[in-house]
């Protein structure tokens, strides 16, 4: 009987590691797969051509396509755009970039940092 006694707080405390471990893995897992997303954005932002129109980072041409990040355009609006464009840009029809993808380099755009305030430069 007294093993048993002596069982119940070994048990316990013996979860809470286990607990720890697997809440760590979890947390993990979600940050690889953001990044998963924003590489593979990344890379295919550069697959896909769209860096020759907008630029390495999104910051658009002077005659070859709009800035497009930082802070892209509301989600379905810019797949819209993308699928049926409104004038030059080619269409990229789920053929050629599926919608998964298009989410990806969506996530990639997302994260294109905003330049420095123009009063930080100046400074
Ligand atoms: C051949 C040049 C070219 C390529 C390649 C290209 N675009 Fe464009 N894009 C444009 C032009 C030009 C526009 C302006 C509107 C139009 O012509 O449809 C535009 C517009 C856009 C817009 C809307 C911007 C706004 O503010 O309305 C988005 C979003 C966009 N492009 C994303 C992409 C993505 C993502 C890719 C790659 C999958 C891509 N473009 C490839 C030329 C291009």
């Amino acid at each position: 009987m007294p093993i048993l006694v002596f069982d119940l707080p070994i048990t316990k405390w013996m979860l809470l590691p286990i607990l720890c471990v697997m809440t760590f893995k979890i947390t993990a897992n979600e940050v690889s797969e953001v990044d998963d997303a924003e590489q593979n954005g990344r890379t295919l932002y550069i697959q896909k051509g769209c860096y020759s129109c907008h630029g390495y980072e999104g910051q658009g041409g002077i005659i070859s396509g709009p800035k497009i990040a930082p802070n892209p355009l509301p989600v379905d609006v810019f797949i819209t755009r993308v699928r049926w464009p409104v004038a030059d840009m080619p269409a990229y029809s789920g053929r050629v970039l599926k919608d998964k993808e298009l989410l990806d380099i969506y996530r990639y755009l997302q994260t294109v940092p905003l330049p420095p305030e123009l009063n930080m430069l100046s400074e």
